[in-house]
Parts: C-alpha cells; structure tokens; sequence
C-alpha cells in the first residue's frame, strides 16, 4: 500500500518564500535545490516518479529520452495536423449558431478545452481521444481536480475529490492508455525483429518510452502520461484565454481601433505578455540539498522547503520596467530576459513543453519565422480573427483567488465571448 500523507498547508507556511526575479532565478538554476513536492504525498499517484519529481542524472537521462517530442518538425506537423484543424473545426461550430441579436456566443476556455485534447492526445499517442474526447475530457477533469486537492487538502472534500481523482487515473488507464500502449508494442516488437524500421513509428511519448524505458511500463508509465496531460491542457487553455482577455483590453483601449491584429509580432507580444504577467503556476516548490547563501545574502538552510514566486517574480520591475504590472505588448527588455519571464520556469525542470505552447526562439529572442508558432498564438490568432469579444451580458468567472484549493493555480473557469461582432478583426 503506498505511504501518503498530507503536505499541506502547514509545511507550505513554514517555507520561505522567493519573489524578486534575480532571487528566483539563483534558486531554479542552482544545484542546490530540488524539486520540494510529488514525493510520497498525496500527489504521487498522479507525478510521483514523473519527470517533473525526479532530479540529478535520471532526470537528464529520462529528458534526453522524451526530447524527440519537441524536435522542431514534430511541433509543426502537430500544429497543423491536430491544432489548427481543432481550432477551425471548433470555431466553425460555434459560428453557424446565430443568436436573435445577431451573435453566435462561446465559452472560451470550453472551446479551448476542447482544441488542446486532441493536442495532448497527440503528443502522448493515445489514439482514442479523437474517438471519445468527451469521456477524456471528463476523466482528465477529475484528474486534474484530484491534483488540486491533494496539493493544497484544503476544504472538508478534498479527500473524497482525490480519491475520485484517483478512480479517474484507473479509467484513464484502462480506456485510453491500454489499447495505446497494445498497438505500440506490437509496432516496437516489429522493430526489434527487424520487420520494421524506426523511422515508421509515431513520435509520441508512450513509443519513445516504450523504445528506450521499458521498464517504466504499468505504474510508473501511466504518471508519466498523467504529467503530460496535467501539465499541457490547462495551462495552455489558460494562457490562450489571458492573451486573448489582454489583446481584447488593450485593443480596446487604442485611440485608433482596427488595426490589423494577425499581425504575427502583435500575436507573439501578447502570448508572452500574457504569460509573463498570469502565469497559470504561481509559484514553484523547491528544496535545498545544503545550506545555501544567495547572492542577495539571504541564507537558507538545508532541507528549508522554498516557495519561487513565478506570479510576483514576473512582475519585479527592476526587470520588466515600472509599468511590470501592465500588459505591454511593445515592452522592451535586456538582452537575457525572456519575454514571458519565469513563466515556464527556469534551469534543470523548465517546461520541455515550452516550445508546443510558444514556439521556437532563438537564443537572441527572434522567432524562427518558418518553425513552429506556437499553440497559444495560433489560438489567438484563430479567435481574434473570428472576430470575438467579451459576451456584454455574460461576465468571465475565475477559479482560484479567495478558493485556497486552487489559490497557487487561478484559472478563468468560463470566458464568454460573442464571435463575428461587426467589426471582424
Ligand atoms: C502555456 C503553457 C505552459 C506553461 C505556462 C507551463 C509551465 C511549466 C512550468 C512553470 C514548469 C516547471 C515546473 C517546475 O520547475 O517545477 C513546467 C514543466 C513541465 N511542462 Fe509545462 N507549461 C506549459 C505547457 C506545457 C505543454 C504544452 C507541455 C507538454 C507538451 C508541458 C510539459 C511539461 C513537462 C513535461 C514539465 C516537466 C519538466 C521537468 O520537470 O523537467 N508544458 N511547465
């Protein structure tokens, strides 16, 4: 039987807590620190032994052995083949539904959902999710939900939404990553009797692990298909939505609307602005290895749980200037600073995913115009040029905030919009 205890909220109170930018940079970058959670909590069900739990060499080894899901020619035939086909067919849908005053109506963050199941659905190679998205969408819900909870055990329910998180996980198990996993065992067994070549087989997560960590397969291949759901539906459908409510606003406020907003430098600003300023992970659990002084003085002592400050980080205006609080898609910055901050983190764990969310940058900041643009951008793009606005009738609701469960990941829980307004953009 697994040992799982409660990390939360007591041990998270008596972590220090890393805000400026330079501070929470040291400590991502450092050696010193690990990874400060998805041990042997109430998370390890879902990340214990993922990726995103492990540090040092097995960490290196197992990035090393998924990277071919980020290659540059995989994210663009996925942006084409999965995203954008999403995107038009979701879009489409909603647009023939004409209401009596003249708008066809979306929830966003609904539309969003469902364009980046597929997406995850691609990248990790379970084939049923084109067949069955809305029984995928349910169980990754509760999944997702069963994470929540286990991380903050907040709430007189929590128990019982971590354990229908962890029912969740078994039937994910059973109706999506079992056939996966038949169909690519039998193709892996091809390859290794040499009627098959490698270069037949889908870049997907569960045949590179399959190919190159067998042993994973059972437990610990299920978290890892778990961390990769977790880790790239919510967060993308949430920054889609912050570009798309930030470029609305800021479009808004232009003393001469109608610019042209498929402008792809005006799109890229404001994913990354966007990202900088509402990153949908708040903050980042780490733990020191040793005693450390940082270069500020500040001196943190061995085993000291740190809490790095993403949100307040990405905000310091020492670094993103004395307007860091406010959308700025022309926001000029120093060479070294990335344009969404600490959003994706930084050092040994920053998001592999980074590049399927943002697309490709150069090392001097430029993106590579004919790679990979990135599924934030192409969202906002898509539904910029659809012609949305803010519903006037309908408010967005947010999740997270005063709600303790999810105060480290406030999301929009619903974003309306009005699609094809008179002004299409
Ligand atoms: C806008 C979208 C996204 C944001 C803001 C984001 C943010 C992050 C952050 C902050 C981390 C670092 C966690 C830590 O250091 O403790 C992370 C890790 C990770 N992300 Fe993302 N992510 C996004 C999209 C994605 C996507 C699309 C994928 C998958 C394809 C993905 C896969 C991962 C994985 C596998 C890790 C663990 C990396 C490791 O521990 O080495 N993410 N993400």
């Amino acid at each position: 039987m697994m040992q799982t205890r409660l990390r939360k909220p007591e041990e998270m109170s008596e972590a220090v807590r890393v805000s400026a930018y330079a501070e929470a940079s040291e400590v991502l970058l450092s050696p010193h620190f690990v990874q400060g959670a998805y041990g042997d909590d109430f998370t390890a069900p879902f990340l214990g032994r993922t990726l995103l739990a492990i540090d040092g060499h097995p960490h290196h080894a197992r990035r090393r052995i998924e990277s071919p899901l980020f290659a540059p020619e995989v994210l663009l035939e996925r942006e084409h083949a999965v995203t954008e086909r999403a995107l038009d067919a979701e879009l489409s849908r909603r647009r023939a539904f004409v209401e009596a005053d003249g708008y066809a109506r979306a929830d966003l963050v609904e539309l969003l959902r469902r364009v980046v199941m597929p997406m995850a659905g691609a990248i990790i190679g379970l084939d049923r999710v084109a067949e069955d998205p809305d029984s995928f969408r349910r169980l990754v819900r509760k999944v997702d939900d069963g994470l929540s909870a286990a991380s903050a055990g907040i709430g007189s329910d929590w128990r019982s939404t971590w354990e229908a998180g962890v029912d969740a996980r078994e039937e994910l198990h059973r109706e999506f990553v079992e056939p996966a996993l038949e169909r690519r065992t039998a193709l892996v067994d091809s390859i290794r009797r040499g009627s098959l070549d490698r270069g037949a087989l889908p870049t997907d997560l569960i045949t590179l692990l399959l190919l190159d960590y067998p042993e994973c397969v059972g437990e610990d291949l299920l978290r890892e298909v778990v961390l990769f759901i977790v880790a790239s539906t919510d967060t993308t459908v949430h920054t889609a939505t912050v570009a798309v409510d930030c470029a609305l606003g800021w479009l808004d406020a232009q003393p001469e609307p109608g610019r042209s907003v498929v402008d792809q430098t005006f799109l890229r600003a404001a994913a990354q602005e966007a990202a900088r300023l509402n990153p949908p992970l708040h903050s980042l659990p780490r733990r020191a290895t040793q005693d450390v002084v940082l270069s500020s003085g500040r001196k943190i002592a061995r085993s000291q749980l740190v809490v790095v400050d993403l949100f307040s980080a990405n905000r310091d205006p020492s670094i993103f200037g004395e307007n860091a609080e406010s959308f700025d898609p022309a926001r000029a910055l120093g060479p070294k600073t990335r344009p969404y901050g600490l959003a994706f983190g930084l050092g040994a764990h920053m998001c592999s995913g980074r590049a399927v969310a943002m697309g490709q940058i150069s090392k001097g900041g430029e993106r590579r115009e004919l790679g990979p643009q990135g599924v934030v951008v192409h969202m906002l793009r898509a539904v910029l040029g659809a012609g949305a606005r803010r519903d006037p009738l309908h408010p967005p609701r947010v999740r997270g905030g005063d709600d303790g469960r999810f105060a480290d990941k406030p999301r929009f829980e619903v974003y309306p919009v009005v699609l094809g307004a008179d002004d299409p953009r």
